[in-house]
């Protein structure tokens, strides 16, 4: 069976939607952030401090082309898995990828009480999120297939992501 790859910002639901899909349509739910935390034995905010964002990046290309030669999975990427066009060709390839959207309020709501997304850690966070968005909105938009997730609830978006997998 084809990957069901979650793409979007940070805040867009990728997890949270991921481990409900993945329960709904019997396939297994593979976090690639838990996947490079578990494999660097430390937490994402350790590997920016220590090693810095290139780094991070090199690992998570690493797992994203491991995630993509396998099948039957959903996948919850990060949310800068599409700063390199590699990953999602690669999970283009492999499945269908699916971007969730947010508004900035949206993500603001979600993430306002996390300290563990170090792009994030700044005092003034809407700033953080309006500032990487605008670097970043046009390589989601890019996206073939995009699901808008303000004001839904986690099933109805597993719905609409179900949706868009039966039709493809
Ligand atoms: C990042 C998003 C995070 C994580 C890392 C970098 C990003 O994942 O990979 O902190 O660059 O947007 P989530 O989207 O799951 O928060």
């Amino acid at each position: 069976m084809r990957n069901i790859v979650l793409v979007g910002f940070m805040g867009t639901g990728k997890t949270s939607v991921g481990h409900a899909l993945a329960a709904e349509l019997n396939l297994n739910f593979v976090d690639m952030d838990a996947m490079i935390e578990a494999r660097e034995e430390r937490p994402i905010s350790d590997i920016f401090a220590t090693d810095g964002e290139p780094y991070f990046r090199s690992v998570e290309r690493q797992v994203a082309q491991e995630l993509a030669a396998r099948d039957g999975l959903v996948i919850g990427t990060g949310g800068g898995v599409v700063l390199d066009p590699k990953n999602i060709s690669d999970f283009s390839a492999s499945g269908l990828v699916v971007c969730l959207q947010a508004s900035p309020q949206t993500i603001l709501d979600r993430v306002a009480h996390d300290s563990t997304r170090p792009l994030l850690a700044g005092d003034d966070k809407l700033q953080s999120i309006l500032a990487i968005l605008a670097k970043r909105q046009h390589l989601y938009a890019a996206l073939p297939h995009q699901v808008d997730t303000n004001g839904r609830s986690i099933d109805q978006v597993v719905d609409a992501v179900r949706h868009l997998y039966r039709a493809s």
